[in-house]
């Protein structure tokens, strides 16, 4: 999906400047390892977002969906999608779904957008993006968010999730569980 962007660095770019939507291959997993890093490094409460290691996401970017935001050969930014199916990974689990249910359910893992491209609404697009690209068995999305990380927040509740809960997550963080209906 190609889409424009509108602001680079905090400022208006005029004329826009094109970025692709696309899926990331096997071979692209150390840039979003590295752009997690480099992000993570940058923001003033790290514990809003949990990291996870090159190996778990190299597995994600094969055998899940990963979505990046190309400007060229630049990722600028990336979401994450999990289909959990019966693992206890699954944010149906936490959320009273029968487990015959789960096999409907993905996880919005995780998103990053680099700072200079902040502003362009890329992690609601980065999902729309996603979507058509989801198994056709997949209905309802859960996804987890710090209830003081306001800018993931307000794009989620901006792309249709509701709160449902809010809970201890990852071993003691305080989470917002969230899910949408397809
Ligand atoms: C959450 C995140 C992906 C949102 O990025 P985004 O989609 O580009 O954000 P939006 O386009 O909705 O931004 C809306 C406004 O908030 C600002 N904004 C967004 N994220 C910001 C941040 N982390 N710090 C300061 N301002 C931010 C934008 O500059 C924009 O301001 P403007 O309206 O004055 O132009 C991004 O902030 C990020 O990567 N955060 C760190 C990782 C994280 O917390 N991920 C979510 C949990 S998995």
């Amino acid at each position: 999906m190609e889409i424009f962007l509108h602001r680079i660095c905090g400022k208006t770019a005029e004329p826009p400047v094109p970025m692709l939507l696309r899926r990331c291959t096997a071979e692209e997993a150390p840039a979003v390892y590295a752009l997690q890093n480099e992000v993570r490094a940058a923001m003033p409460h790290p514990e809003q977002f949990v990291p996870d290691t090159l190996e778990n996401i190299t597995t994600y970017v094969r055998k899940d969906l990963c979505i990046g935001a190309w400007q060229g050969s630049r990722l600028g930014g990336y979401l994450i999608v999990r289909f959990c199916g019966q693992s206890e990974h699954n944010y149906a689990a936490f959320m009273d779904v029968p487990r015959t249910e789960w096999e409907h359910w993905a996880n919005a893992d995780s998103a990053i957008v680099h700072a200079d491209f902040r502003g362009n609404g890329l992690q609601r697009l980065m999902l729309e993006a996603a979507l058509p690209l989801f198994p056709g068995r997949i209905t309802h999305i859960g996804a987890t968010v710090s209830p003081e990380n306001q800018y993931s927040l307000n794009n989620a509740l901006a792309s249709g999730f509701a709160i449902v809960s809010r809970r201890e997550m990852y071993g003691g963080y305080d989470r917002y569980l969230l899910k949408k209906d397809l």
